[in-house]
């Protein structure tokens, strides 16, 4: 551990003493201590979805990739859609894709790591990233919005979500989905 942070204290030096002329022609990093290309003036997203997880039926969204003998560690990779509405036919705004485990050893709480591959208007071709935890038996779960691209570029925020629907015999759940984000 010290090394390993002996090691970025050094390139941190070393990058400050490359002169900036040797930087700037196709070089692997440049370094910006006051940048324009983050804006100052950020804006807000909000967005408001419905997530469908079918795990059931001919046509699932999400298959069982890791299937321990306990529960811990169950690992399921999802491709699913987000629709407008709570109706599984309602129209689609994009997708899910990435994968949630059971994480907890005490509980049901899952660590989703996922992205939102919008195809909607203006978001169509951007996406959000997301990481975090889920406590899926809670009333409401908050997980970390870590960044995005397209519109989205430069992303952070939060989703606010809750289960609409749950069928414990196929295991298919609907969740809303509130997301805030700030962007550039
Ligand atoms: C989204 O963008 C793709 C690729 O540019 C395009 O083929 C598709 O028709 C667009 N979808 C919508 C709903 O605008
Ligand atoms: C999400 O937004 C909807 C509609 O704005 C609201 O009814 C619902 O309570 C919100 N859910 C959470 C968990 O914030």
């Amino acid at each position: 551990m010290p090394s390993f942070l002996t090691s970025i204290v050094v390139s941190f030096y070393l990058a400050l003493m490359i002169p900036a002329t040797v930087l700037a022609s196709g070089t692997f990093s440049k370094h910006f201590a006051k940048t324009e290309l983050t804006p100052t003036a950020r804006k807000m997203t909000r967005l408001h979805f419905y997530f469908h997880d079918i795990v059931s039926g001919k046509n699932p969204t999400a298959i069982k990739i890791i299937a321990p003998k306990g529960s811990f560690g169950m690992t399921a990779m999802i491709d699913d859609p987000l629709t407008i509405d709570t109706k599984p036919g309602s129209t689609v705004v994009g997708r899910a894709q990435g994968l949630y485990a059971l994480a907890s050893q005490h509980d049901s709480a899952l660590l989703m790591v996922m992205n939102f591959a919008f195809t909607y208007g203006k978001y169509n071709g951007s996406a959000l990233s997301v990481m975090g935890r889920n406590p899926v038996l809670d009333a409401v779960r908050e997980m970390p919005v870590i960044g995005g691209s397209g519109v989205f570029r430069f992303a952070r925020g939060y989703a606010l979500v809750n289960t609409v629907r749950y069928n414990p015999k196929t295991g298919d759940a609907v969740v809303q989905y509130n997301v805030t984000v700030v962007h550039g």
